[in-house]
C-alpha cells in the first residue's frame, strides 16, 4: 500500500487524498492513515487542503522501497527484512536462511541501519553506526561446500565493482575479503555457511560498507585503519544507489559462478588484487606462514611460496 501511494506522489507534484483513494479502492480516511505511517519513516510530505499531498523529500535511509525502486535484480533484494537497529543482520539472516521451506527465497536480503553487536571475521567486532550499509544475503548455491572461499572472492569483486561505479574510488582487495582505499579498511565480508558432506545448505553473505561515516565516529584503535567512502570523496553518498548497484553485481556474479565461470572472476579479482606479488604473513589460525603471495588458484586458493621457496596452497586465513 505504501509503496502505491509512493508511486502516485512521485509521479505528479500534488495528488488529492480523492484521487488516491480512488485509484486504490480505500477510503481517504484510510490514505491519511498511510501518509502518516510514510511521514512517520522520514518522508517529508505536505498537504494543502485544495491539492492534496506532495512529496517533498526521502528519508537517507535504506529502506526496502528504495533499494526496490529501480533495482534491476531477478531475485537478489527482491525479498527485504528492513530494521532501524538490530543486533547483527548475519545472525538474524541465519535464522531466517532454516526457513527456505516457508518462503525464505534465495536472495532475500537482512538489512539494518545499525548494529549493535556487528559481527567480523574471526570472532571480532564490527563498529556498525547508523551512516554506514550493513546487509546480509541468504543464498542457497546448489554447488559443493569447496565453493565458499570463490563465493567470497566473487563478493568482494562486485564490491570493488559497484564502489567504482558509484563513487568513481578504485579500491583494492585484500585477500580473502577486505576492500581497502588507500591501505586501509573500507568494507569487509563475512560469509557463514551450513553444509554438509557434499551439499550447502545455506550461504549467509555479509557485507559492510563504511559509507557516510566520520573518521573520528570509529573507535580510536581502528581510526588508523579505517576509512569511509565520505572521507574518500569529502562529501556523502546515495547509500541506497550503492546498495543497489552492489546487488546487481552480487547477482552478475553469482551468476557467473553458478554457470561453473570462476576463471573470468577470478581475472578480475587479480586486477584488483592488493596482495599478489607482496611479501606477506598469514595467520592460518593453526600456524603463521611468511612468504611471497604468487596466486590464487581456480579454487580460490591462496597460493604462497615461503622461505624456502617451496609453494604452499592457504584456503583461509588473515594476513598479519
Ligand atoms: C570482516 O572484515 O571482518 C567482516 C565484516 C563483515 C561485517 C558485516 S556488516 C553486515 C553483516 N552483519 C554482521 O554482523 N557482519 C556483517
Amino acid at each position: 500500500m505504501v509503496n502505491d501511494i509512493l508511486k502516485f506522489l512521485r509521479e505528479k507534484e500534488y495528488v488529492s487524498g480523492e484521487v488516491l483513494a480512488n485509484k486504490l479502492s480505500i477510503s481517504r480516511v484510510a490514505i491519511w492513515k498511510q501518509i502518516q505511517k510514510l511521514k512517520d519513516t522520514g518522508y517529508k510530505i505536505i498537504s494543502d487542503q485544495n491539492l492534496g499531498y506532495c512529496l517533498v523529500s526521502r528519508p537517507d535511509l535504506l529502506l526496502p522501497q528504495e533499494i526496490q525502486r529501480g533495482l534491476s535484480t531477478s531475485y537478489i533484494g527482491k525479498e527485504i527484512y528492513y530494521f532501524p537497529e538490530l543486533k547483527s543482520t548475519n545472525t538474524i539472516a541465519k535464522k531466517k536462511a532454516l526457513h527456505r521451506a516457508e518462503g525464505i527465497n534465495e536472495g532475500t536480503l537482512i538489512i539494518a541501519e545499525r548494529q549493535s553487536a556487528g559481527k567480523g571475521r574471526l570472532g571480532r567486532e564490527w563498529f556498525s553506526p547508523a551512516g554506514g550499509i550493513w546487509f546480509s544475503i541468504i543464498i542457497y548455491p546448489q554447488l559443493s561446500p569447496f565453493y565458499i572461499s570463490r563465493i567470497t572472492l566473487m563478493t568482494a569483486v562486485a564490491a570493488v565493482k559497484a564502489i567504482k561505479i558509484c563513487t568513481q574510488i578504485k579500491s583494492q582487495i585484500k585477500w580473502p575479503n577486505d576492500i581497502l582505499i588507500n591501505e586501509k579498511k573500507v568494507c569487509g565480508i563475512l560469509t557463514e555457511m551450513s553444509a554438509e558432506l557434499d551439499i550447502i545448505n545455506w550461504i549467509v553473505v555479509g557485507i559492510g560498507i563504511n559509507a557516510n561515516i566520520d573518521i573520528q565516529d570509529f573507535p580510536k584503535n581502528i581510526q588508523e585503519n579505517t576509512i569511509s567512502l565520505k572521507e574518500t570523496i569529502g562529501k556523502e553518498i546515495s547509500r541506497v544507489k550503492l546498495a543497489q548497484t552492489f546487488l546487481q553485481e552480487f547477482e552478475k556474479y553469482y551468476e557467473k559462478l553458478k554457470r561453473k565461470e570462476f576463471p573470468s572472476i577470478l581475472k578480475e579479482w587479480k586486477l584488483h588484487s592488493h596482495t599478489l606479488r607482496k611479501k606477506i604473513r598469514v595467520d592460518t589460525g593453526e600456524r603463521i606462514i611468511t612468504g611471497e603471495a604468487m596466486d590464487i588458484n581456480e579454487s580460490g586458493v591462496l597460493i604462497l611460496k615461503n622461505e624456502d621457496g617451496k609453494l604452499i596452497e592457504i584456503i583461509s586465513g588473515t594476513i598479519i
